[in-house]
C-alpha cells in the first residue's frame, strides 16, 4: 500500500504491558503445563457482581425484550438516571456537580485515551511511573511528553516544580501502580499551580473507592477552584467489579474555559461524533451500584480485597522490604529484593514461586527495580501466594 500510517506508533512499545505479560504466562504454561500459576498481575477483579447490580441488569435486559419498554440508542452522554446517581454519589464528598458536566463512558481507559482528541499541541506532563495509557495515547498523537518523576523520596507522589510550565498534567490518586494517595494539601498545591500556570489537570480517580482514611480526598473537586482547571475520570471497574461489564464516567465542568473555548462543549461534540453511549442494561447496573445498598455491597467486596492487601503488606513488613500502597489501594508496590531489575524479578518469581506480578519498569523508567502485585485475587490464592513469596523473598 502507498498510504501513510500514523508513524507515531513506532515511538511506543510494540505491545501493551499487560499483553506482554499474558504472552509470557502462556509461554511458561506451555513449557510447564502442571504449574499452578497464581496471577496477581493485571488488576482484574475476581469476586462476582453484587446482587443489586445483577437484579438491575436482569430487569433492564428483560425490558429490552418487551416492545413497550424496549430502548434504542442511548443518549450519548448517559441516561439522566445514571447521571443523577453519579451526582448524588459526589455529594458524599461535599462536591456539587451539574448534570451537564457528567458523561457516562464504557470505562476510564477509553476516555483517558480519547481526551487527547479535544486538546491541542500542548506540553504534556505525565507521572513516571504511572498507568501506561496516558503516555501511549499522547505519543500516538505526537504530543510533547515530559515526565514528572515519582520516587522513594517523594513517596511516588510527584509535586509541582518551578521547572514545570503550562501544559496538560495527568495525576492518578490513589495511584496506579504505586498505591500512594495525594492528601488535601498536596492536591491544593496542584490546583494552585494549574490555575497559576493556566494548565489543565486530568485526574484519574479510578481507585477512589478504596480510600478509607477520612483525611484523604476522593475527588479533585473537593479542592476549591478545581472545577476551573481539572477533568476527572473514574470507573465502575474497581469500585463495583465492572471490568467485564464496562462502565465509567468523566466529569468535564462547565467552568473549564480555554480562551473562548468551553472544554465541556468540545467534549460533548467529540462524544456525539465518536461515541454512541453505554448500553441501557449496563447503565441501570451502574445506577444500582451507586444506590445505598449497592454502595454497601460493593464496599463489602472492596473490604475483601483489602484483607488481601493487608495480608500482603504484613509480609513486606515482616521482611523489611520497602513498599507503598496496600492501605487505600488494591496495589502493593515494592522494591525488588537483591537489587534485581523488574523483569528479572518477574522471571524469578514466575519460575521459583509460580506467581505473576507486574514489573515496575512497565509503568515507566522510574519503576525500574520495583514490582507491583494486586490484592484482587481470592483469599485462598493470595494466602498461597504469600506462603510462596515468604520462601523466596
Ligand atoms: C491494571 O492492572 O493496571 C489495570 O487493571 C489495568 C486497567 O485498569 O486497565
Amino acid at each position: 500500500m502507498k498510504i501513510k500510517v500514523n508513524e507515531n506508533f513506532s515511538n511506543i512499545a510494540d505491545s501493551y504491558l499487560f499483553s506482554d505479560i499474558n504472552k509470557k504466562i502462556k509461554a511458561y504454561k506451555e513449557k510447564n503445563p502442571n504449574a499452578d500459576v497464581i496471577r496477581l498481575g493485571i488488576g482484574d477483579v475476581t469476586l462476582p457482581l453484587s446482587s443489586v447490580v445483577i437484579d438491575a441488569l436482569t430487569k433492564a435486559s428483560l425490558e429490552m425484550g418487551n416492545k413497550d419498554t424496549f430502548r434504542g440508542y442511548p443518549p450519548e452522554y448517559g441516561y439522566d438516571f445514571l447521571k443523577e446517581a453519579i451526582l448524588n454519589y459526589y455529594k458524599r464528598f461535599d462536591v456539587n456537580l451539574s448534570m451537564d458536566s457528567i458523561f457516562a463512558s464504557d470505562g476510564a481507559k477509553s476516555d483517558l485515551g480519547n481526551i487527547v482528541d479535544i486538546l491541542g499541541d500542548n506540553d504534556v506532563y505525565i507521572p513516571n511511573p504511572v498507568y501506561p495509557v496516558y503516555l501511549d495515547s499522547n505519543i500516538m498523537s505526537g504530543r510533547r511528553v515530559h515526565f514528572i518523576n515519582g520516587s522513594k523520596e517523594n513517596n511516588f507522589l510527584p509535586m509541582p516544580n518551578v521547572n514545570y510550565k503550562t501544559g496538560v498534567y495527568y495525576l492518578c490518586s490513589p495511584n496506579n501502580p504505586c498505591g500512594a494517595v495525594y492528601n488535601y494539601e498536596q492536591l491544593k498545591e496542584w490546583v494552585k499551580f494549574a490555575k497559576f500556570t493556566g494548565s489543565l489537570i486530568i485526574f484519574d480517580s479510578a481507585y477512589e473507592a478504596f480510600i478509607k482514611d477520612r483525611n484523604l480526598p476522593h475527588s479533585i473537586y473537593e479542592i476549591e477552584g478545581a472545577k476551573e482547571c481539572a477533568i476527572e475520570i473514574c470507573s465502575f471497574s474497581k469500585q463495583a467489579g465492572f471490568t467485564g461489564l464496562r462502565c465509567g464516567y468523566t466529569i468535564v465542568p462547565e467552568e473549564l474555559m480555554c480562551g473562548d473555548y468551553s472544554i465541556n462543549k468540545l467534549w460533548k461534540r467529540r462524544q456525539a461524533t465518536k461515541f454512541n453511549g453505554v448500553s441501557y442494561p449496563v447503565q441501570r447496573a451502574a445506577e444500582a451500584a451507586l444506590s445505598d445498598t449497592g454502595i454497601k455491597e460493593c464496599q463489602k467486596n472492596i473490604e475483601y480485597y483489602m484483607e488481601n492487601a493487608h495480608a500482603l503488606s504484613k509480609l513486606f513488613d515482616e521482611k523489611g522490604i520497602y513498599y507503598t500502597g496496600g492501605k487505600s489501594s488494591p496495589y502493593i508496590w515494592f522494591k525488588c529484593p537483591n537489587n534485581m531489575d523488574s523483569w528479572s524479578f518477574f522471571e524469578f518469581l514466575l519460575k521459583e514461586a509460580n506467581v505473576v506480578g507486574t514489573p515496575g519498569v512497565g509503568f515507566g523508567t522510574q519503576g525500574e527495580g520495583y514490582f507491583r502485585i494486586t490484592s484482587f485475587g481470592t483469599h485462598e490464592k493470595t494466602k498461597e501466594a504469600i506462603e510462596r513469596l515468604r520462601k523466596i523473598l
